[in-house]
């Protein structure tokens, strides 16, 4: 099995990377930080000599290095199976401090990022009628969460566009997966100042997918303790679910009136 995977010199991206190393699988690793990528890389071919790891130090948000990315394992690799849309980013947004820059870095990495990805890689695919095509998108895609606006907005634009597109290619041989992950312990999630229920490690999330993945689920999400109520929160009517979030939200270092954090150490709910 040959895989691109992004955002995958931390977090759950590394995590993924080192789990599809251990079945096997040969792999292009792409993200920013160039440092961890290639130590990543020599500490999979250390432990896995026979497979190929081809590191790609690059933004998602710029279509041209993802389209090169994806030639370039094509290349090296002799094709691409499967397609991990994993890099992503959050911060939270403040209504006193609202900034439209920060909706489009937060859109452009963890929507954008990921159609780029699909644009490079989806024509072959079709081409050779088989491929998968994953996307890491979030429970938080469910409902509009508070100080998470961007975060919950990006991956409600993900998820939305994955389900679209799996009907779209129905027949085709190509498969598309939707990931919606509770909490996962990573560096994004490490920056949360608030209670995280039933936080995963990244291995055991990564492993999770993986099997999932295997399995040709259509939706993989996990911990079910926290994302089946969730599921079920998203079919309440608006005012019910505001005024369940208001009480959740309230003791929680967030301010009864606005949902605002009362310190700036109050982050987004989602990772
Ligand atoms: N942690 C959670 O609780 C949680 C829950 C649900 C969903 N998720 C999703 O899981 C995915 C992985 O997140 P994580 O928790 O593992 O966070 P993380 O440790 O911060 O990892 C994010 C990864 O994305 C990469 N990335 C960010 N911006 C990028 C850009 N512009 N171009 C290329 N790569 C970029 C980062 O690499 P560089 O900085 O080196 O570029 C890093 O490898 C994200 O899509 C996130 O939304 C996480």
């Amino acid at each position: 099995m040959r895989v691109w995977i992004s955002g995958a010199s931390s977090g759950l991206g590394e995590s993924l990377a080192r789990e599809l190393a251990a079945r096997g699988c040969h792999l292009a690793i792409f993200a920013r930080r160039e440092q961890l990528l290639e130590k990543l890389r020599s500490d999979l071919v250390a432990a896995h000599p026979s497979i190929s790891v081809i590191a790609q130090t690059g933004d998602v948000r710029d279509r041209a290095q993802v389209h090169a990315g994806i030639r370039e394992a094509e290349g090296r690799l002799g094709g691409i199976d499967l397609l991990i849309l994993n890099a992503g980013t959050g911060d939270s947004l403040s209504p006193e401090k609202f900034s439209a820059e920060l909706v489009e870095r937060i859109t452009a990495v963890n929507y954008l990022g990921a159609i780029y990805g699909i644009e490079a890689a989806l024509p072959a695919m079709l081409q050779r009628k088989s491929g998968t095509i994953v996307g890491v998108s979030s429970i938080g895609a469910v409902r509009g969460f508070p100080m998470a606006a961007p975060y919950c907005a990006s991956k409600a634009a993900l998820t939305s566009f994955l389900e679209s597109l799996r009907l779209d290619l129905w027949g085709s041989g190509v498969r598309v997966i939707t990931v919606s992950p509770g909490f996962i312990k990573t560096p994004l999630t490490d920056r949360n100042r608030f209670p995280m229920p039933f936080l995963v490690s990244s291995e055991s999330a990564a492993r999770r997918i993986v099997d999932g993945i295997s399995r040709r689920k259509r939706e993989i999400h996990f911990p079910r303790r926290l994302t089946i109520p969730l599921k079920i929160l998203r079919c309440f009517p608006g005012f019910l679910f505001d005024w369940i979030l208001s009480r959740t939200m309230r003791g929680k270092g967030y301010r009864k009136e606005t949902g605002s954090p009362a310190t700036p150490a109050a982050r987004r709910p989602f990772g």
